[in-house]
C-alpha cells in the first residue's frame, strides 16, 4: 500500500473563510479515489492546493515521497499530478489531436511554447506525441474526431478530451474536477469505464463528483468535504451510511 499523494493537515484561508481546514488524507497508488461535499465544501480548493494554483496557509503535500508544497502548477504537473478543470478550459481554434499535443508539451522541455511555436528540434518530439496521442484518443474514444477542431465536439465530448490532453501528460496522478457534470447518463456510464481503464493502465485517479452513481461504481475511497473539514473517509459504502455524511447532505436541502 505505497501512497502516491499524501495531504497533511493542509488549510487555506481567503479572509476569515476557511475554506479547507487541516485536511489529511492519502491516495494509494493504482487506486480511484474521490472527494464529494455539498457546494462551497472546498473540494477545487483542495485540488487547487495539491496542484499548486493556491498556496496554501498551513499544511503539506507530498507526491511520490516529494514534497510538493508551493511549487508551481507546471511542476507539479511535470512530477506528475496533472489535473483537469471544473469548466471545459479546451483550445478553441485547435483540433482535437493539436489540443492533445499541446497538452502533452506541458510536462515535456519548452514547454507549451514549443508545441505552438513549433522550433525544429520540437518536431520529433512532436510527432511522436501525435502517436500517443492518437493511441489516447482511441482510449477514450475519440479516435473519430481527432481531426476535428475542438469546439465542434458535443459537450460529453470535449469533457473527454480535456481527460484525454491531461493523460498526454501522462501522470501518474490524475486529477478531475466533476467530470461527469452537465453528461447524460449513457456517458456517465462509459466515463465511469474510462475511470476504470485508466486505473487498469497504471494510473491513480482522484475526482471530485456530485454524481453518486459514479463514485459508487468506481471509487475504491471516498473522501467527504463539508465547510472545508474532513468529515468522514472510508469506502463509498461505508461514507454513504455516516450520520455526519447524511447531515451534511441533508442539511443543504
Ligand atoms: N479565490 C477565492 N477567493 C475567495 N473565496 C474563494 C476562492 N475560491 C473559493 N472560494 C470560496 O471557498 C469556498 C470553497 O470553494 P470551492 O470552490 O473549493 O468549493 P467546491 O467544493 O469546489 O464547490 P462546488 O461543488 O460548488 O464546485 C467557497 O465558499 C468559495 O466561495
Ligand atoms: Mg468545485
Amino acid at each position: 500500500m505505497t501512497a502516491l499523494l499524501e495531504v497533511d493537515a493542509i488549510s487555506k484561508r481567503f479572509g476569515g473563510l476557511h475554506a479547507v481546514s487541516a485536511v489529511s488524507f492519502a491516495v494509494v497508488k493504482n487506486t480511484i479515489s474521490a472527494v464529494i461535499g455539498p457546494n462551497g465544501a472546498g473540494k477545487t480548493t483542495l485540488f487547487n492546493l495539491i496542484t499548486g494554483f493556491l498556496s496554501p496557509n498551513d499544511g503539506h503535500v507530498r507526491l511520490a515521497g516529494r514534497d510538493i508544497t508551493n511549487a508551481p502548477p507546471f511542476k507539479i504537473a511535470a512530477f506528475g499530478a496533472v489535473r483537469t478543470f471544473q469548466l471545459v478550459r479546451l483550445f478553441p481554434e485547435m483540433s482535437v489531436i493539436e489540443n492533445l499535443v499541446v497538452g502533452a508539451h506541458l510536462g515535456t522541455r519548452g514547454g507549451v511554447w514549443s508545441a505552438i511555436f513549433r522550433p525544429p528540434w520540437a518536431r520529433e518530439q512532436m510527432r511522436a506525441t501525435e502517436t500517443k496521442g492518437r493511441q489516447i484518443l482511441e482510449l477514450v474514444g475519440l479516435a473519430a474526431h481527432a481531426d476535428v477542431i475542438a469546439t465542434t465536439l458535443t459537450y460529453g465530448q470535449q469533457r473527454l478530451l480535456e481527460v484525454a490532453r491531461a493523460l498526454a501528460a501522462q501522470p501518474k496522478l490524475l486529477m478531475l474536477d466533476e467530470p461527469a457534470a452537465g453528461l447524460n447518463h449513457a456517458e456517465t456510464k462509459e466515463l465511469a469505464q474510462l475511470i476504470r481503464r485508466i486505473r487498469d493502465g497504471g494510473t491513480t485517479v482522484l475526482f471530485i463528483e456530485h454524481d453518486m452513481n459514479i463514485v459508487m461504481s468506481t471509487a475504491e475511497r471516498v473522501v467527504v468535504l463539508d465547510f472545508g473539514k474532513k468529515i468522514a473517509e472510508g469506502t463509498p459504502e461505508e461514507v454513504q451510511k455516516d450520520s455526519k455524511v447524511l447531515e451534511a447532505y441533508l442539511g443543504g436541502i
